[in-house]
């Protein structure tokens, strides 16, 4: 069948043009053209432009609101405090509140921009033609001149009231933030300073629980020991434990070179910190002969017979020793607390 018998409303557009005198080549892929801008209710209504303004005041203003309850409930609610909230059941108050106010806080800002964006900014399309990578300095002072039409348009520097609900909504939320460092538990203050050592205090063995005696610590011996009063199944055990341990070495006097250190201790036996002052590692390996004792860890030797000072090894500064005697019953004891902070060398900076 020719194409002069097919009905003239059916033949494609370029085969009707090819019918006329002049035959015109139509583009199939023509840009079709944006559909014509329907101005918003907002755009016609300054009612409701003010309406949409309060909208959007108000959810920053919520948002503000939401990280006040945040930080309220960290005060408020105890860590242990279950409560009963339907459907999810028994679950811990405080981080329900917690959960809940941030997540309001943060909903609050996303919907609030999202609302002005949709009912208060300018929304005429705009087509943006291709154009080369390098910008001309007409093109970077049309960028700027847009910029600055657009900021106009949304209504930064108009609408205050959105604008600074938006900018307290957003310095608040990082408020959250602040309080989760309350988690990192109270300050230490004095305690990393002081250890369980007293005057008074009883050395005990860690090995048998008994309270040591001088003739119990035999030369060439090493031995470790803990204040009196220290419960392995108390809380605190570990923490108090790692400050507190000690280790004990009875040296002939004539071979204790510092002075201190042989004024400090009782018929020879000498105390010290048992952990490392490089990274606080416990020390346990003792050399009889030489009287120094070696970090597992990382090689740090100290020499006991000379004040523990460091030898070898990345250690910063001595072993802080305790100075003992012997109680009226017979049993070593402690003279008072040790005088520096024990363990790392940091510490000291402190
Ligand atoms: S912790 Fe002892 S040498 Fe590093």
């Amino acid at each position: 069948m020719s194409s002069q018998d097919i009905p003239e409303e059916s033949l494609p557009a370029e085969q009707e043009h090819e019918r006329g005198a002049v035959a015109v080549k139509e583009d199939p892929f023509a840009d079709p053209g944006l559909p014509p801008h329907k101005p918003r209710i907002q755009d016609i209504d300054e009612r409701a432009a003010k309406r949409s303004e309060r909208a959007v005041a108000f959810m920053f203003t919520l948002s503000m609101l939401a990280t006040i309850g945040f930080i309220a409930s960290y005060v408020i609610f105890p860590v242990d405090k279950i409560v009963y909230i339907w459907p999810f059941g028994h679950v811990s108050a405080l981080n329900f509140a917690l959960g809940m106010t941030l997540g309001i806080a943060l909903f609050c800002i996303g919907a609030g921009a999202v609302h002005w964006a949709r009912t208060l900014m300018s929304d005429v399309e705009i087509a943006d033609e291709r154009h080369p990578i390098e910008a001309e300095p007409e093109v970077r002072a049309k960028v700027m001149a847009d910029f600055a039409a657009g900021a106009e348009e949304s209504g930064f520097g108009r609408r205050k009231l959105l604008r600074n609900t938006m900018f307290g909504a957003l310095a608040m939320v990082p408020l959250s933030g602040v309080m989760l460092l309350r988690d990192l538990g109270p300050l230490p203050e004095e305690k990393l300073r002081h250890t369980l050592w007293a005057k008074g205090k009883q050395l005990i063995n860690m090995n048998t629980n008994e309270p040591l005696r001088p003739e119990d610590i035999a030369v060439g011996s090493l031995t470790f020991a803990m204040p009196e009063g220290l419960n392995e199944h108390d809380h605190s055990f570990q923490t108090e434990i790692a400050k507190a341990a000690l280790m004990i070495v009875r040296i002939q006097p004539d071979e204790i070179k510092d002075k201190r250190e042989l004024a400090w201790s009782h018929d020879g036996i000498v105390a010290y910190s048992k952990i490392c002052t490089h990274v606080g590692c416990p020390i346990s390996l003792y050399e009889q002969q030489t009287h120094h004792v070696l970090c597992p860890c990382h090689q740090s030797t100290f020499d006991l017979s000379d004040g523990a000072r460091v030898i070898f090894g990345p250690a910063g500064h001595a072993l802080p020793q305790l100075r003992i005697g012997v109680n009226d019953e017979g049993f070593l004891e402690a003279l008072g607390d040790f005088e520096e902070p024990v363990g790392p060398a940091f510490w000291e900076r402190g």
